[in-house]
């Protein structure tokens, strides 16, 4: 049985717990591959990767799975390195692109955000990283693609400085690119990342050189190619600030490294940027205290849950992330929404390499939980007084559709297969209060043809989805209790619930939202609501 770092200390200090985001294609598959093997978690890049209808690492396909015939396609990666463990929670781009991504963000303490040199800020990478800004979650910016044709490094640092508003301080700087990339070169302990093997080759060894004007510089690089660098390099030394540990701590600031994920360079170097200036485990937004990871009393919080992980058993699995105590195998811990005492007796850790029985486990670390249903998105699990974690949001969709069943004999399942999308924050579902059906609410169409394939495989039942005569949603409440229910009154054709019962209003435009504002001050419309 493996056993992770019993020398922790209880507050998770030696924990790193983050995430990588990105734009879809930008190389975040390609980047976390290359990390887990720079950090010495896997033996050989490239063969967690399989192409194909899904892309999934290496933790699908650990005998362990297998044998419970079960499989974990976006989770958590944990591995040690220099050490400290570091816990990558996957941010599932792509296909399955949901509010599970986001709110998995609200368990990592920092992120790397990877942004293709070709294509600068996209639009996924900035919502993302507008999550991340709600809670000031430090970032460290990995430019990718370097040894391909890329836009200008200044005008990228400019577009992160500018739409991002995030202080910019490069730590590495491009040699060339495309056909002329020549490594990276690294602005603060003045070493060039690059091939032992020439250009074209792996990137595998770091040169240590007397700064910029090293004539050594001039050996390996085209003349062209190196005052070209030297000037862009020196520009960008007098333009941007220095790293300034503390400014990015607190989310302002941004170190920059330039490189390839594909070619290997500057990776080592971007694992020492995240081993040595990555955050411990932060405190918890949590009611009615934050909730400190020195605390001794084990408290964790449900920040996803995937369901049908078993075909045969329908069970689901708990991503809780810990955020104080030390956590052993066998707790009780109480389920602070159902007042229920929980054993935990079969927590499940994600290594790389192997997945196994949690024995032990700090504030950082996730566990997963299996269960069979008791466990939400949102939930906090404590060992002493109740707490409530606050800042996991849900959305309000920004599509909405109407469910039309095939075959109606199948009521029963469609609703339970609803359910279960809410549950793990695929869609939403909302109950007409007229007992006009359900709406099916999404924050993308991705969602829906994730919801249409998944309700056929998963659970054999046929949909189709229909333009609903609504376009947006909100939360609504009012101090007001009065004019509360005139409203739900008056408005009744355009009331419905969620799934926990919260009043929700249907505008068919934006004009009718803003009306219906104007014209009930009383009564607050919600764009996003905490889970319960
Ligand atoms: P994602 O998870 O962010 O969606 O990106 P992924 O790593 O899958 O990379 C998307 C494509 O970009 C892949 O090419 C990948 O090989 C390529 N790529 C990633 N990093 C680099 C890099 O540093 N340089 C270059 N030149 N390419 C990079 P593909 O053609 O879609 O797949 P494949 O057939 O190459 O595997």
């Amino acid at each position: 049985m493996m056993t992770i770092n019993t020398a922790s200390s209880d507050a998770g200090a030696d924990r790193r717990t983050f995430a990588i985001i990105s734009h879809p294609d930008a190389g975040k598959t390609t980047l976390t591959e290359k990390l887990l093997y720079f950090a010495g978690a896997i033996r050989l890049a490239g063969h967690i990767r399989s192409r194909g209808e899904h892309r999934r690492t290496q933790s699908d396909w650990l005998a362990m799975e297998r044998a419970r015939g079960i499989s974990v396609s976006s989770s958590v990666m944990t591995f040690e390195h220099a050490g400290l463990t570091f816990n990558l929670l996957d941010t599932p781009g792509h296909h399955d692109f949901s509010e599970d991504t986001y709110r998995t963000l609200s368990a990592v303490d920092s992120a790397i955000m990877v942004i293709d040199a070709a294509k600068g800020i996209e639009s996924q990478t900035r919502k993302l990283f507008e999550v991340c800004r709600l809670r000031d979650i430090p970032i460290i910016t990995f430019i990718n693609k370097m040894d391909r044709e890329g836009r200008d490094p200044l005008e990228l640092l400019d577009e992160i400085e500018s739409t991002l508003a995030l202080d910019v301080s490069p730590i590495t700087w491009p040699v060339g690119s495309g056909v002329n990339s020549y490594g990276s070169f690294d602005l603060l302990k003045s070493k060039l990342y690059t091939s032992s093997a020439g250009r074209g080759g792996a990137y595998d060894r770091d040169l240590a050189l007397a700064g910029l004007h090293d004539p050594e510089l001039d050996r390996i690089v085209p003349p062209d190619v190196v005052s070209a660098f030297r000037d862009s390099a020196e520009l960008a030394f007098s333009v941007y600030p220095a790293f300034d540990p503390k400014s990015f701590l607190q989310g302002h600031m941004t170190p920059v490294l330039f490189g390839s994920a594909l070619k290997d360079f500057p990776l080592p170097r971007l694992l020492e940027v995240l081993a040595e200036y990555a955050p411990p485990p932060q405190p918890q937004p949590a009611e009615p205290r934050p909730i400190r990871p020195e605390e001794t009393r084990v408290t964790g919080f449900v920040f996803k849950v995937q369901a049908n992980m078993d075909a045969n058993h329908r069970d689901r699995v708990a991503f809780v992330r810990l955020c104080s105590g030390r956590f052993r195998r066998g707790m009780r811990l109480k389920h602070v929404r159902s007042g229920r005492a929980l054993a935990v007796n079969n927590p499940i850790f994600f290594f790389a390499r192997e997945r196994d029985l949690a024995e032990e486990a700090y504030p950082g670390d996730i566990i997963g939980i299996p269960n069979h249903g008791t466990l939400r998105v949102g939930d906090a699990l404590c060992e002493g007084d109740d707490v409530r974690f606050t800042g996991l949001p849900n959305f309000a969709p920004e599509v909405l559709r109407r469910i039309r069943l095939d075959d109606p004999i199948r009521g029963k399942q469609l609703k339970r297969a609803l359910n279960d999308f809410a549950e793990e924050g695929v869609t939403q579902v909302f109950d007409l209060v007229s007992g006009n059906g359900a709406i099916i609410g999404a924050v993308g169409q991705l969602q829906l043809d994730v919801l249409s394939d998944r309700m056929q495989s998963e659970y054999g039942i046929r949909v189709g989805l229909e333009p609903a005569p609504y376009a947006t949603a909100r939360w609504i409440r009012s101090k007001d209790e009065s004019a509360f229910k005139l409203f739900i009154e008056r408005e009744r054709h355009s009331i419905a619930r969620d799934r926990d019962g919260e009043p929700v209003f249907l505008a068919r435009n934006a004009w009718e939202l803003s009306h219906t504002q104007d014209k009930w001050p009383a009564i607050e419309f919600l764009e996003t609501r905490e889970r319960s």
